[in-house]
């Protein structure tokens, strides 16, 4: 059975939560054409089930670790942004690949994909907040500050995954890596081997982490480009110095917890365990015993001895499949506030549903592609992050 969607009032947020519309402002374009099943339909999963197994090999549906349990359970493969990069490209025989992620890992597997495989996000609205945060125009005027200055040619960009596909062709034009949570202390090291210094895209707290925690380089080793203040807020002098140059970009999950949060939790759970995402502010990290990417979370957990107590800083619907599976551990939220990811969250299993049955009816909904000089620039990035030794 489908209901009609009603649109509710049109304010901001009446556009985010519902994902109709358009915000061409950010990375979260926003319309889904057609009839979404309610979410309230009791026969949801068997519906998915019914248009997953018509699509067969046709389809290959990837999930992050971040995804609701309702979306993850049909997943052909889970896995952190470095995982699904290298995996978008494993099934070339698959037409379709259904993205159960957001909006910058879509465009990274179509990049990474053949031209005739075609990538659907299920729900467009699932943008990134972090990624939303450095714009290319933005990224263009302090390239000019620092060519202006006559350092470009000497400072290597650096991207996080989580940042746009134009973002990511802008640091393959000029000779730079993307990196992800799991190899970022690589790509440093790498991009520091070819130059003086570094720009790193978009997120402050995994360059900061990675360049001081993992590089042993000093905090003042680190500036921060504002990108909205005048000449990034920094002095030529400030620049010239600095061996890192960090985009003011953070995520707006990982950026919740606080030193607060770590103190609270040892007080309260003697012997506990903290274990962070290097998303997380500097102070946090510092703070923790441990920090790793999702997989490393997942496979500490793994390898954790039974009894043994964890607080766990990232995403919440990991941390609660995480307490699922391991009911002989202690594992619990680092904060005592919920903190999903919003936009992970925009699929959930009618959007995804609705996504499968349009393929199986033979519509194509919600392609995600990078214009071809984009995506060629993007890709030399991208294959220079999989090829890091
Ligand atoms: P990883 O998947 O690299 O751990 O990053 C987490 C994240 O925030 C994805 O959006
Ligand atoms: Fe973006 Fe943070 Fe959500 Fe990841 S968890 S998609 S970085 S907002």
């Amino acid at each position: 059975m489908t209901t009609t969607w009603v649109e509710p009032s049109g304010t901001a947020s009446a556009l985010l939560l519902l994902g109709r519309g358009n915000d061409p402002g950010s990375e979260r374009g926003v319309d889904c054409p057609g009839e979404l099943p309610a979410p309230s339909d009791p026969n949801l999963v068997a519906r998915a089930r019914a248009a997953k197994a018509a699509l067969g090999e046709q389809v290959f549906v990837l999930g992050h670790h971040y995804q609701r349990d309702e979306v993850i359970q049909f997943a052909d493969v889970t896995g952190d942004s470095f995982k699904l990069a290298q995996q978008a490209a494993a099934r070339p025989e698959a037409d379709w690949i259904v993205f159960c992620g957001v909006h910058f890992m879509a465009e990274s597997a179509d990049i990474l994909t053949a031209d005739r495989q075609r990538v659907v996000l299920p729900d467009l609205a699932a943008g990134c907040s972090m990624a939303d945060m450095a714009a290319l125009p933005q990224v263009e005027t302090a390239w000019r500050r620092l060519a202006d200055l006559g350092l470009a040619g000497s400072t290597v960009p650096v991207t996080y995954m989580n940042s746009s596909a134009d973002i990511k062709g802008f640091v393959g034009r000029h000779g730079g890596v993307v990196c992800t949570s799991s190899n970022a202390r690589r790509a440093l090291t790498w991009a520091l081997e070819r130059g003086q210094r570094v720009l790193f895209l978009p997120d402050q707290h995994l360059g900061r982490n990675t360049a001081v925690r993992e590089l042993g380089l000093e905090l003042s080793d680190c500036v921060l480009w504002n990108p909205h203040q005048s000449d990034g807020g920094l002095t030529g002098q400030q620049l010239r110095d600095a061996t890192i140059v960090l985009w003011r970009g953070h995520c707006s999950v990982h950026g919740r917890f606080t030193l607060e949060c770590v103190t609270a939790v040892r007080d309260r759970v003697p012997g506990v365990n903290v274990l962070v995402h290097p998303e997380c502010r500097y102070e946090v990290v510092a703070a923790a015993d441990q920090v790793g990417s999702t997989e490393k979370i997942i496979k500490t957990i793994e390898s954790a001895p039974a009894g043994s107590a964890w607080a766990i800083g990232t995403e919440l619907n990991l941390v609660r499949r995480l307490a699922g599976a391991h009911p002989d551990k202690q594992i619990m939220f680092l904060d005592r506030t919920v903190c999903y990811c919003s936009t992970m969250n925009r699929i959930d299993l009618p959007h995804l549903v609705w996504a499968l049955e349009e393929l199986a009816a033979g519509r194509v909904v919600n392609q995600i592609t990078v214009e071809p000089d984009t995506a060629a620039h993007a890709r030399a990035a991208l294959d220079r992050m999989l090829a890091l030794p």
